[in-house]
């Protein structure tokens, strides 16, 4: 576990965590569907890849519109991913092994099925309906307001019995609840208690940017114009979110939580998107988020100069407020978004050395550890984006595909067809060949790992940016740690402006290197370098 000396240490000060999008990531009854005890059956090779914690995504009840994004129970476990007693078992054989365990709090929306929201619907006088963003018609008997919803069209369903429409940023059976309802308040408080009392060490926290809207119903200005068959998340970005999203008052709930969370060392970790990089800062200033995802590097193809400005800005804005991610269940991987086979699994190994030296908390997604491409569907989609916007996107579906354990039926991940019908994985992309192969991705992020962990100034030193004359390279210093990102296409000379330069890592070879100290470095193309100097 990575440790601090400082008396105000939290366990995620230089931990790197580990996402696992638990419908994929290990069936244990044969059901097709990933679940808790999956989960715990693979914690050994958690702890031997060396990441500190595990975040894991909805495993609530829920009808599924939206993969468990749709919850209808928070303080229960859903059949189908186990039981109350399975989360405990798993949070005890975690903590036994020194991994932090933290759960995926969705409280921007309910499901529709969620007795909150069917009470609201049924009684428009009743206590409930506050809960939920109602509102009445525009004069022409349209929506409310232009917002958009993420998964395609209106952000509003008209409700035929009241005459009103409901709010949902995502589906119609995803309903907005109301954040400046009291009564959500004090039930968020009593959910986030009941798991910090059940042992969890933080939570994730889903579409935190969203969950206050304009209190004036205010139309967003448009800034490019919506076409016919449009991908949503296109049609989405046609307009400047000024008020459905982030909110000034939107991190008043982010205090609220923190004084409740804090004393437990809890850890609440935003998924954000803020309009730039002081608005980040606000999310994670002191006593409001832990940490927030800095998505945008999760999205961008391979565009080097754009990834180091990005990179660049926002730990600057916030040095150790974010948790870096390449990658999530809701992106292509990067290994595909980064031009595919070797060329994409070079590129993303370049840019995760980088990220590893940014301070924060950074996360990896399952199966980013094996260098993995998207995984190519044999039917139709699963995510609702693609089902319901048939034609105009590709959807999330790529990433969601099984983790590959081994070359036995469906890669070890399940002994029944899984839930989601891909392609096999060939044998050199699963972890059982990656682990007899010390050139292998797995390898190289183990050891990428193990350096940051045996040499902490790589997270918590201060960091300057040494000038490297070339947009698409970035070096940065922080105490006796150099790294050196060359994204170019081709070999990079940095000078290192003093001797005993010793390089311990190098994102191409995927091992620890003992070559001589040096007082400069040569970095191949698409590579990264982590060099050591124990004079300073
Ligand atoms: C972000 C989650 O990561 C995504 O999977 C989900 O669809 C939306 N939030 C809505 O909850």
């Amino acid at each position: 576990m990575a440790s601090s000396t400082s008396q105000t240490s939290t366990w995620w000060q230089g931990a790197v965590g580990y996402e696992v999008y638990v419908r994929s990531f290990a069936d244990s009854n044969g059901d097709g569907v990933g679940d808790l005890a999956g989960i715990t059956e693979r914690l050994d090779y958690l702890s031997w890849l060396g990441v500190d914690a595990v975040w894991i995504t909805p495993f609530y009840p829920s009808p599924g519109h939206d993969h468990g994004y749709d919850v209808s129970d928070y303080c229960e476990v859903a059949p189908r991913h186990g039981t109350l007693a399975d989360f405990d078992a798993l949070v005890g054989a975690a903590h036994r092994r020194g991994l932090r365990v933290m759960v995926d709090i969705v409280p921007n929306h309910t499901s529709s099925e969620h007795r909150w929201f069917a009470a609201a619907r049924r009684d428009p006088d009743g206590e409930h309906r506050s809960r939920y963003l109602w509102r009445d018609p525009a004069p022409d008997g349209g929506p409310p307001n232009n917002w958009r919803s993420h998964f395609g069209g209106p952000a509003w369903t008209l409700d035929e019995a009241s005459g009103q429409y409901w709010c949902h940023l995502f589906l119609p059976e995803q309903p907005d609840l109301n954040w400046r309802s009291e009564a959500v308040r004090d039930d968020f408080d009593k959910i986030l208690k009941w798991w910090i009392d059940r042992g969890v060490d933080g939570f994730r926290v889903d579409v935190a940017h969203g969950l206050i809207k304009d209190a004036d119903w205010r139309d967003n200005p448009q800034i490019a114009p919506l076409t016919e068959g449009m991908d949503p998340r296109a049609a989405f970005n046609a307009f400047e979110h000024l008020h459905d999203l982030n909110q000034p008052d939107n991190d008043d709930i982010f205090r609220r939580w923190h004084r409740l969370c804090a004393p437990h060392q809890a850890m609440l970790l935003g998924e954000v998107n803020p309009p730039g990089p002081e608005r980040m800062s606000g999310y994670v200033s002191p006593g409001a988020l832990d940490r927030a995802f800095f998505l945008r590097l999760a999205m961008l193809r391979w565009e080097p100069r754009r990834l180091l400005e990005m990179a660049r800005a926002m730990h600057d804005a916030a040095p150790q407020g974010i948790s870096w991610v390449m990658s999530n269940h809701d992106q292509p991987r990067p290994v595909s978004r980064f031009g595919g086979g070797t060329a994409g699994v070079r590129r993303s190994l370049a840019m995760s050395t980088l990220m590893m030296a940014l301070g924060g908390t950074p996360f990896l997604y399952q199966g980013e550890e094996l260098g993995l491409d998207d995984g190519v569907l044999r039917g139709g989609g699963y995510d609702p984006v693609t089902v319901r916007n048939v034609g105009a996107t590709s959807g999330r579906d790529g990433c969601r595909t099984p983790m590959p354990w081994d070359s036995s039926p469906h890669n070890g991940f399940s002994a029944a067809q899984p839930w989601i019908d891909a392609h096999p994985r060939r044998a050199g992309q699963t972890v059982a060949a990656q682990r007899d192969d010390p050139e292998s991705p797995l390898h190289c992020f183990r050891s990428l790992l193990a350096a940051r962990r045996q040499h902490p100034d790589m997270w918590r030193a201060p960091l300057e940016w040494i000038d490297a004359r070339d947009p698409q390279v970035t070096a940065l210093r922080r105490g006796s740690i150099t790294v050196v990102a060359n994204l170019s296409e081709s070999r990079t000379d940095v000078a290192l402006g003093s001797p005993g330069w010793q390089p311990v890592f190098e994102s191409r070879s995927g091992s620890r290197l003992d070559g001589p100290a040096c007082d400069a470095v040569s970095v191949p193309a698409e590579t990264s370098v982590v060099l050591v100097n124990d004079q300073r």
